[in-house]
């Protein structure tokens, strides 16, 4: 979906559809009162006779003489009105539509006046929801031509003074969407191979970026063994992906973004159950939220300078596999004993964290479906930040909130480091079951011990029912915390 800012009144819009909004305990605005005249009052009657309350997330769809949807949503009490209720709102209008011819909607919900946010992030929060809602997975599925109506663009009423945040949304979607195919893709098609694909085609389609990927031979040569141990047990042979952006001076230390690439996770010898193993091919969904944020970034073109890092590897039971009691020797030369082949995404990790500091980041993040206690913990609300630093974390959490795509912190005290500790290697790769996020992020945090580094597991938020698939999250809470860097 194209979105682009547009002040085009609702009786000069040519477009399929038009959504207009009000709130249930204030006057119809002058857009709502425009569009009234030009259906000849039936709104205000529909409003007066109950039908149309406007409750919060309420809808209804009229049609206009000519030929135009004139979709109405209500956003229920103006003072309760929040970045949520814009959220589910803008969800339904354009559900609304998505079953219909409609191809282009001018959407009029930011003419309101907000009581709880300003109309600059309501231009981005009902920019990004639009485009979520309108977003199908086609790629693996027949349709029958006449039932494909997909909606290619949307005018958002902004002000002058608002076209960044409506291009900034447009360019925040667009990550969202390649972020979600990616996870969606099945575990056959996306690969560490087609990983590495995808990041070509990305360095290949903006200005300023340049792609480097190792392959197994390379890591093996670098002695990245932990990395390598997990990606033993598969005929699908590992890639580390380096992406980077150059948007500012080479002086200015590069932001680098870490993303567990699992592309399957079976759990290897330590096999998982069979029920819903299906979804760990969304175990990739940190590597696809790196390459998401990466493109929001490049959309942007915004003067950072941004390197992606994705060691994307597939993790399968194998006569070659690696084994439960095996210690391997990590690309740092710390040691690790595995008790679980299943906690792999930290083993593939520590590697790839290691190699970024090569790059001396002023930041270092990585993200990742780290835990199932993750998921526990926090839902499928909000994500989980850890990390040592002060400011790191609440910048994360803040931008999170901005753009209504939210984190929460769990601590990373040391009191917790002694139970990843083993009589026979540096460190074990699991550290039982009491605060499982925990332990696997103080695992990560023995690997970035001199650098500005947080861990964001995002196991809870990368993907939610089968039915919605792959989410998309937290990119826009990436996007936006790097457009805040950029500010600074
Ligand atoms: N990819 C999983 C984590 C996961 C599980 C994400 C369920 C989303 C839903 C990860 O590799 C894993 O298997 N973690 C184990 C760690 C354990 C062996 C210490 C887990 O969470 O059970
Ligand atoms: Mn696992
Ligand atoms: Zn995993």
């Amino acid at each position: 979906m194209k979105i682009t800012a547009s002040l085009v009144k609702p009786n000069e819009s040519n477009a399929d559809a038009l959504i207009i909004a009000a709130y249930s305990d204030e006057k119809f605005n002058s857009i709502m009162q425009d569009v009234d005249k030009l259906l000849g009052g039936q709104i205000s009657k529909l409003h007066k006779s109950k039908d149309f309350k406007a409750s919060s997330a309420e809808v209804l769809t009229l049609f206009s003489d000519k030929g135009q949807r004139i979709v109405l949503v209500g956003l229920g009490k103006k003072d309760k009105c929040d970045l949520g209720t814009l959220q589910n709102a803008t969800t339904k209008a354009i559900k609304a539509l998505v079953s219909t011819p409609a191809k282009s909607v001018s959407n009029y919900m930011t003419s309101l006046e907000f009581h709880n946010t300003d109309n600059a992030t309501a231009c981005k929060i009902i920019a990004l929801a639009a485009s979520h809602a309108a977003y199908r997975y086609e790629a693996t599925k027949n349709f029958k031509a006449d039932n494909i109506h997909n909606i290619d663009s949307m005018d958002i009423y902004a002000a002058e003074k608002h076209t960044t945040d409506v291009k900034q949304a447009a360019a925040i979607a667009e990550g969202v969407k390649t972020t979600r195919e990616l996870g969606n893709l099945p575990p056959n098609i996306c690969n560490p191979k087609y990983l590495a694909k995808k990041a070509k085609n990305i360095s290949k389609q903006y200005e300023h970026c340049s792609l480097t990927v190792l392959n197994h031979k390379e890591m093996e040569t670098l002695k990245m063994g932990s990395l390598m141990a997990v990606a033993r047990g598969s005929r699908n042979k590992p890639k580390m992906i380096i992406l980077k952006y150059k948007g500012a001076n080479k002086s200015q230390k590069p932001h680098v973004l870490v993303g567990k690439g699992i592309t399957f996770d079976t759990g290897g010898i330590s096999l998982k159950p069979g029920a819903n193993m299906d979804e760990m091919k969304y175990d990739m969904c940190g590597a696809a939220t790196v390459i998401g944020t990466f493109v929001a970034v490049a959309e942007m073109q915004l003067p950072i300078n941004l390197i992606i890092i994705v060691p994307a590897v597939e993790n399968m039971p194998d006569g070659d596999a690696y084994r439960p009691g095996d210690v391997v020797t990590s690309y740092s030369g710390k040691t690790i004993e595995v008790l679980n082949t299943d906690a792999e995404g930290r083993m593939i990790l520590c590697d790839a964290l290691t190699y970024a500091q090569e790059f001396e980041p002023q930041v270092l993040i990585d993200l990742a479906t780290l835990t199932g206690a993750c998921v526990v913990a926090l839902g499928h609300v909000a994500s989980a930040v850890m990390s040592k630093e002060t400011q790191l974390p609440q910048d994360i959490l803040a931008a999170g909130i901005d753009i209504h795509d939210r984190a929460w912190q769990l601590p990373l005290w040391d009191d917790y480091q002694k139970q990843i500790d083993t009589t026979f290697a540096d460190m074990q790769n699991v550290g039982g079951f009491a605060g499982g996020s925990i332990t696997a992020g103080c695992f990560l945090s023995r690997f970035c011990e001199d650098v500005n580094w947080a861990h964001i597991d995002i196991a809870g938020t990368a993907w939610n029912s089968k039915k919605e698939g792959a989410t998309g999250r937290p990119v826009a809470m990436m996007a936006q915390y790097l457009i805040n860097e950029s500010l600074k």
